[in-house]
């Protein structure tokens, strides 16, 4: 049995977790203030990855641990299937303002994997209600990473989240990651070289023919295969082939979204707009579970068709619009704006990508990324053992003080948008000290 303290740890089984290791040498958080973490022996733990990417305004700010409050206390739980209360309709109203131009309509549910399924369901629908209904097929990229719902992993691109579990959505295909270090390492923002990589739709056009094909999914910017940057011109010439091939383009932007690139989406910060935005994380900066999927006036019309008593869309969660979730996120969408937090990060993206990259000539440091408040530090395998590297830099810099995430070799930083100087720094040196350490 594994104990911490009283606490016996046996009973869960953790996600996507290392169960035994982590049982043996628990790191149990007890609360959470700002920037940081504090572990149950009042140890200060810096947060470098904003929870996972989520917590964006920083942990526990009183305005949304109020609005949440007074929510719970008010209306605890009405579903949103044929009824309605009315901060989920201010939520779709105030989020499709930050919206890019043409994305008017948001369709709420709980998680980002769920707001892929949904907005892969909403594309084949689509084109089925427009008659045409032989466009079944789906194309995601390697090295994607779209959640771990059936739908999000068969467009993924990640080996271990596919394999063990059968052969998927049928009709799938897969657009070749843009990762290249002899092109691109150490840039600084977009890389210059790798538009082109774009153009392999074309030939998967060529193959299946582009009457078979629904949607492109692709995140922006690629978080948890370690990180991975458009090419300069790359997602302009994605729009531009599924354009000419009447195919929609869905932009999972659950990392991207709200603020990370100094943009309220990256779609914005890349000058691009999708068909249909997938948005989870920062939406509520992680106060409460809650995805969404922005559909554009186009997709949302096309529905609204058939007669006006029929269902128009057979899909929907019981929490679909939760009453707290939607609390939390007006009361987040309120914050980014009263404390300018997006254009912070944008104010704030030299320093900390000078930082990212002061990290060049430490020990087996192969590749320096960043863009917003994104960095990435990309190390040289262990020989035959994969991983190890990065999560011994993990366990140290745990231990001295600061949380990092890690994907295969990659070290992934992530911020919440509140960052100052003096956090910046002490990223630095910390990741300074457990590079050499773990040399
Ligand atoms: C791009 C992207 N899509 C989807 C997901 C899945 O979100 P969730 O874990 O909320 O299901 C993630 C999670 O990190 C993500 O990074």
């Amino acid at each position: 049995m594994s104990v911490s303290g009283d606490l016996n740890l046996n009973s869960f089984w953790m996600p996507f977790t290392s169960n035994r290791s982590f049982k043996a040498n628990p790191r149990l958080i007890e609360r959470a203030q700002g920037m940081f973490y504090y572990t149950a022996d009042n140890r200060e733990i810096l947060d470098g990855i904003a929870g996972l990417w989520c917590c964006n305004a920083g942990h526990c700010h009183p305005q949304i641990v109020e609005a949440v409050q007074k929510q719970v206390a008010t209306l605890d739980y009405a579903t949103a299937f044929n009824l309605g209360h009315s901060k989920v309709f201010e939520l779709a109203e105030r989020v499709t303002d930050i919206a890019p131009e043409g994305l008017d309509y948001a369709f709420f549910v709980n998680s980002g994997s769920e707001a892929v399924d949904t907005a892969l369901k909403m594309a084949l629908a689509y084109h089925r209600i427009r008659g045409e209904g032989s466009r079944t097929r789906l194309i995601g990229r390697e090295r994607g990473y779209h959640g771990v719902g059936f739908g999000g992993i068969s467009v993924g691109g990640i080996v271990a989240n596919r394999k063990m579990f059968g052969t998927l959505l049928a009709g799938v295909d897969h657009l070749p990651h843009t990762h290249n270090l002899d092109h691109n390492a150490f840039s600084q923002g977009l890389p210059a070289w790798g538009a082109h990589l774009a153009d392999e739709l074309e030939r998967i056009v060529a193959l299946h023919d582009a009457s078979t094909i629904a949607a492109v999914i692709v995140e922006p910017i690629a978080g948890s295969t370690g990180v991975l940057m458009p090419p300069k011109g790359y997602l302009q010439r994605l729009r531009d082939i599924c354009d000419k091939h009447g195919i929609l383009l869905i932009f999972d932007e659950v990392i991207t979204g709200f603020g990370r690139t100094g943009k309220a989406f990256a779609s914005e910060r890349f000058g691009v707009t999708p068909d249909l935005i997938t948005m989870a994380k920062g939406l509520t900066s992680g106060v409460v579970p809650m995805g969404g999927v922005l559909a554009s006036k186009h997709i949302y019309d096309t529905f609204m068709t058939g007669p006006e008593n029929m269902i128009e869309f057979f899909h929907g969660y019981t929490y679909s619009g939760h009453p707290l979730a939607a609390a939390a996120g007006l009361a987040t969408l309120d914050l980014y704006k009263k404390e300018g937090l997006f254009a912070r990060a944008l104010e704030m993206e030299q320093r900390w990508g000078d930082a990212i990259h002061s990290l060049k000539g430490l020990p087996n440091v192969i590749d320096l990324r960043n863009l917003g408040l994104i960095g990435a530090i990309e190390l040289e395998p262990i020989a035959g053992q994969p991983t190890k590297r990065a999560m011994d830099v993990f366990a140290r810099c745990y231990d001295d003080g600061l949380l990092i995430r890690t994907t295969g070799d990659t070290i992934a930083l992530s911020p919440p948008l509140i960052i100052e100087d003096e956090h910046i720094e002490r990223i630095v040196d910390t990741l300074t000290r457990a590079l050499k350490a773990t040399a």
